[in-house]
């Protein structure tokens, strides 16, 4: 079974993809290993907390439970479950287990590495975008009333143990939204994934495991790859935000309530396959094939009554804004991508115009 290696300056570690990963979680605690805090959501315990319970064996831990909602990914909470911890005796040697969707692998690192300057953690993501994306890399963090993931840390984890067995009680809509983040990997670095997903969809709905396990597995490898080779964001990870410089904007339009990630990223996509194909960058054909990729796996929720304006001005607060320099990453073709800096704004207002009117 895959077993993917990321390899950075801060940490080197596994990101294994298999059927079952949950119950190997002990194969991955620290020698020595302290007080052990599982930070997670009320329904994702319910429906799988037994398989985190029985890899735990006879170890004893604390559950911190997060009231989910991206809307709720502020550092208000980090400072409440660090309190807790701290009143439950956590210390340097505490781990902490992140389980859950994006938001939870996102908050969960950062308390991790923040409390008492830093202590191990292990994500065990359970969604299909924390486990294509959000959970593998190190970025840990949360949103600010600004804009989103405005603060955070880089923290790698000690493991990523990705189990596909949980993606069966997922909501669909849950699941959608990760199929766009594969769906980015194979835009931006896999035009045989980017096929897969275009001629697959029907398997990929029924939850077919090969094909399931195949574009796990796929995007782990490639974000896997991307990560060892820029831990930090200096240079090719920027490969990874395609359609989230849109789709971030969008989000915090609409207050983190009305989109779920995924869906940002797959309006996102779509904004900047417009925005590439109207510079000349990208081939037609490409671009039609994207859109309607983006098409046959959606709808996203309506973005009716959403200025193009409002969301233009958002994108100067993004994170890769650089002395008002909007960094875009624009498709060339399907299985590339490179990052931009000199867009005219009339074209980018465009390709949000485009955007806007196609999921109205
Ligand atoms: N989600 C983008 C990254 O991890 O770099």
């Amino acid at each position: 079974m895959p077993r993917f290696p990321v390899a950075t300056p801060q940490r080197n570690y596994t990101a294994v993809v298999e059927r079952g990963a949950i119950s190997r979680l002990a194969e991955f605690l620290p020698a020595k290993c302290g007080r052990i805090f599982v930070v997670t959501e009320s329904a994702v315990w319910d429906l799988h907390g037994d398989r985190v319970r029985s890899a735990l064996n006879q170890t004893t831990f604390d559950t911190l439970f997060f009231a989910g909602g991206e809307a709720n990914k502020r550092i208000s909470h980090v400072e409440q479950f660090a309190e807790q911890m701290a009143e439950l005796g956590a210390d340097r040697t505490s781990l902490i287990i992140a389980f859950g969707g994006g938001i939870v692998t996102d908050l969960g690192g950062f308390l991790a590495a923040i409390y008492m300057r830093g202590i191990p953690v292990i994500q065990i993501p359970t969604t299909l975008l924390a486990q294509v994306d959000a959970a593998l890399g190190g970025k840990t963090g949360g949103n600010l009333v600004a804009g989103k993931n405005l603060f955070g840390s880089f923290h790698q984890p000690l493991a990523v143990l990705i189990d596909s067995d949980v993606l069966a009680t997922l909501p669909e809509r849950e699941y959608r939204a990760g199929l766009y983040e594969v769906i980015k990997h194979g835009v931006i670095a896999s035009e045989p994934l980017f096929r897969v997903m275009e001629s697959k969809r029907d398997a990929v709905f029924a939850l077919e495991p090969k094909i399931v396990e195949h574009m796990v597995a796929e995007s782990v490898r490639i974000k896997a790859e991307v990560v060892t080779a820029d831990e930090r964001e200096s240079g090719l990870r920027r490969i990874l935000n395609f359609g989230h410089t849109f789709g971030h904007a969008l989000e915090a339009e609409t207050k983190y309530s009305h989109f779920l990630h995924g869906e940002a990223v797959s309006w996102g996509i779509r904004a900047a396959t417009h925005l590439g194909a109207a510079l000349g960058m990208l081939p037609e054909q490409d671009s039609r094939d994207i859109l309607a990729v983006l098409n046959a796996y959606g709808p996203i929720p309506s973005v009716a009554g959403i200025a193009a304006e409002s969301l233009q001005a958002r994108l100067l607060k993004d994170k890769k804004t650089i002395q008002a320099r909007v960094h875009f990453v624009l498709p060339v073709r399907i299985g590339e991508v490179v990052v931009r800096a000199d867009v005219p704004e009339a074209a980018v207002r465009a390709a949000i115009d485009r955007a806007l009117a196609e999921c109205s």
